[in-house]
């Protein structure tokens, strides 16, 4: 078994770095192989809706693009990070999620037995996730995967990374479980 975890913050060491590494120290532990990818260090371009995915079923950008299609495919669970910004994703989760626009048109009705699950953090007492959840179930439902439920953490700027670690290995170890019992 394998999880990909997509780290979509650029601040080395932040919540959302600590969030997936959390997740993938619980998983690893129950034997999955982990893959932490960082699109903000990456050369990732914007969808520009150009639609020759539409008719080639690739896209056809060459970009660091390609390591995290890899991964997709290769990987049963896929752990999307995102910090709260301006009461929606960040730019960095939203750019690697419109890349995955070819999936649309791919096995509509076939599901691919994957499951797709959120780690997010704000910084107020009431962060507005649900745009965050809202959009990372589209995806999910986008690649007709399994949503497997999200970890939320308000309040980071106030609360010592401890608790934001604490949660999210918890959350990973319900995940393992979600995703060897394929629900
Ligand atoms: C551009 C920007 C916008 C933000 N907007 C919100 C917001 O709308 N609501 C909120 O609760 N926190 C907001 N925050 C705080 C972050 O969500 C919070 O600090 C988060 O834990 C940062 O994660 P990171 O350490 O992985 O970058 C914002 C931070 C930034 C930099």
């Amino acid at each position: 078994m394998k999880a990909t975890l997509i780290v979509g913050s650029g601040r080395m060491g932040g919540n959302t770095e600590i969030q997936c590494e959390a997740v993938a120290d619980a998983l690893a532990e129950d034997g999955f192989e982990v893959e932490i990818i960082k699109p903000y260090w990456m050369d990732i371009e914007h969808c520009s809706s150009c639609d020759r995915c539409f008719s080639e079923g690739r896209c056809h950008i060459d970009d660091d693009m390609g390591i995290i299609y890899d991964a997709f495919d290769s990987s049963e669970l896929i752990v999307l990070g995102s910090p709260v910004y301006f009461s929606g994703p960040s730019s960095i989760i939203k750019q690697v999620i419109d890349r995955f626009q070819l999936f649309w048109h791919r096995n509509q009705e076939e599901r691919t037995g994957k499951t797709i699950a959120l780690v997010s953090s704000g910084g107020s007492s009431n962060p507005r996730f649900e745009s965050i959840i809202s959009i990372c179930r589209a995806f999910a439902l986008t690649l007709n995967a399994k949503w497997g439920g999200e970890c939320l953490v308000e309040n980071t700027d106030v609360w010592d990374t401890s608790n934001v670690a604490k949660e999210a290995y918890r959350f990973g170890k319900i995940l393992s479980g979600k995703v060897k019992k394929k629900f």
